[in-house]
């Protein structure tokens, strides 16, 4: 059991405005000199986390993995890769960041294994009809000789979401085939999960990501019910699709708050659930995860009124449930937001390279601009900000990675046609030379660009003006101001987005061409430079306004 901890408050309600930095392990810092990012990394940068004035850090996974997806496919759910350290390296780690008051949360990926988990390799061995097979959903084929898959089912990576087995069946994947999907029905899937939980909480994580937190449980009823797309964001999704959302699931959230419950502060925990607004906060309720990611400006184009109509429906639909919004620009999935909002219209970027395999041409100051006034924006709104390693530099995509580099598995399994997300995922430039730009000593796992240098934490840290300082300054501010939920907009022209947070707080973004007026009051912070005192295009501002007191 972890030790108590005089820096971190028990307060049970610490997350509902905390700012938590998403690690990706391998590409954060590399201390054992192997090329891949460890634990020992994160320890020896841990007077740099406290120096940007975060509350928490969340890890992806670093569990044991042959890396099909990342660390997304675990082989063990309550040991560390070897590649990456051991568990006395994690309980260093988490001390290390307890002690200057930053909190740690974990991912949980509940809905696949490895296929190198001991429980896929027991259900390989003993063949079909065994009852270790009943902890995967295995099924016969269709046609004359079940030559054909169950269903028509497809991953999420392409193209169907089963694989079949020399001796006949098939088992289900909703991702890579190397990560098998559980059979939520099953006691033992249940109970080994609460164990996994109480394990990393009695450690002393404080919090949990759970990985696509709709898909556990499926409509296995036979015969297998057809599921044209993988989301279908045009059906209502009412609780009984076949394969997402189904209003079963929060039974087994249900019994998860009760585990997280059982600590002191209670252990909290985010949703990725990929559903509509409506739905997604379900997963928000108290007495379920307690939070959900709201992805809604991770997909969002630069758009006043798209930015407007997302902050209104999101602050609106977490109150409903009593918890507070999340917010994401970035995250290990998508194109960095420095580049993604200088991406033409009507281009999300995932297939963000052209026939050649290059990057095509963006404006990456025009990007880098928004991405800053983007940010700030972001981390005025009531609610909790996860930022991403990297965006705190500016950091573009590497959108230019030779395909012989590329890991992600949609890379392959889409015909090479959509190059995934790697691009977002090369590890940290911490120096402005040297090998790997500071990040070990040996060649990184995926190849750096000689740009990084220039926007590595050495080139930044200290520097008028820089990202790194912009990020330090903002989360300062917010610590001083973010001491109430409140939140209300300001009437302002159309392309202007203006609101009030309490304490005078006020947070001006201006997406329109011509420069616009700020609110009169004393200047916190800008996104870029003024123009003659004017807020320029895509530029966001902080401004402390005197509010008349109660007698005046
Ligand atoms: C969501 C994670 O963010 C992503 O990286 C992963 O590939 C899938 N879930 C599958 O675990």
């Amino acid at each position: 059991m972890a030790a108590d901890n005089d820096v971190l408050s028990k307060d049970p309600d610490w997350w509902r405005q905390a700012v938590i930095y998403q690690i990706y392990p391998r590409s954060f810092a590399d201390a054992d000199g192997d090329g891949l990012g460890d634990l020992k990394g994160i320890t020896s940068r841990v007077p740099y986390l406290a120096s940007l004035g975060i509350d928490a850090v969340w890890l992806s996974p670093f569990y044991p993995s042959e890396l099909a997806d990342g660390g997304y496919d675990v082989a063990h759910y309550r040991e560390v890769d070897p590649k990456l350290g051991t568990l006395e390296h994690f309980d260093e780690l988490i001390a290390a960041l307890h002690a200057v008051g930053i909190r740690m949360f974990v991912d949980i990926v509940p809905n696949h294994s490895s296929d190198q988990h001991e429980w896929f390799q027991a259900a390989l061995a003993a063949g079909p009809g065994s009852p270790e097979r009943e902890r995967y959903i295995f099924r016969k084929g269709l046609g004359e000789h079940g030559e054909l898959p169950p269903s028509d089912w497809p991953s999420h990576f392409g193209p169907t979401a089963w694989d079949r087995l020399p001796d006949g069946d098939w088992y289900l994947h909703l991702f890579a085939p190397e990560q098998p999907d559980f059979n939520w029905d099953h006691p033992e899937v249940r109970e080994d999960f609460l164990t996994t939980l109480r394990f990393w909480s009695d450690r002393g994580v404080d919090g949990f990501r759970i990985d696509v937190a709709h898909a556990l449980t499926k409509d296995l009823t036979e015969p297998l019910r057809s599921k044209a797309a993988f989301i279908d964001f045009d059906n209502p999704l009412t609780g009984d699709d076949v394969l997402f959302d189904r209003n079963e699931v929060h039974d087994i959230y249900r019994s998860w708050r009760e585990v997280f419950n059982e600590y002191d502060p209670p252990r909290v925990a985010v949703a990725e659930a990929y559903v509509r607004a409506e739905r997604r906060m379900l997963y928000a309720r108290p007495d379920s995860l307690g939070q959900a990611f709201n992805f809604d400006l991770l997909v969002s184009p630069w758009q006043v009124e798209t930015y407007r109509t997302v902050i209104t429906d999101n602050v609106l639909l977490a109150e409903g449930v009593g918890a507070s919004s999340t917010w994401v620009l970035s995250n290990h999935d998508k194109v960095r937001h420095a580049s993604r909002l200088a991406l033409p219209p009507g281009d999300d970027g995932t297939r963000w390279v052209d026939s050649d395999g290059h990057d095509p041409e963006i404006d990456r100051d025009l990007g880098l601009r928004r991405a800053r006034a983007a940010t700030l924006l972001m981390l005025a709104l009531p609610g909790s900000s996860y930022i991403y390693q990297g965006e705190e530099l500016g950091l573009h995509e590497v959108a230019d990675l030779p395909a012989e580099a590329l890991q992600d598995p949609i890379f392959k399994r889409t015909g090479e046609l959509h190059k995934g997300r790697d691009g977002c995922r090369v590890p940290l430039p911490w120096t402005t030379s040297g090998p790997s730009f500071g990040f070990g000593t040996a060649a990184p796992h995926l190849p750096q660009p000689s740009w990084f240098g220039a926007s590595s934490v050495e080139a930044e840290d200290g520097a008028e003006g820089s990202t790194l300082e912009l990020y330090r300054t903002a989360l300062r501010l917010r610590r001083q101001f973010a001491t109430t939920e409140a939140f209300e907009w300001v009437a302002s022209s159309p392309e202007v987005l203006l609101f009030r947070r309490g304490n005078g707080w006020h947070c001006i973004t201006n997406f329109g061409t011509a420069a616009v007026a700020l609110p009169e009051g004393t200047l916190l912070v800008t996104s870029g430079e003024l123009d003659d005192g004017l807020l320029p295009t895509d530029t966001t501002a902080w401004v402390a306004v005197e509010e008349p007191s109660a007698t005046s």
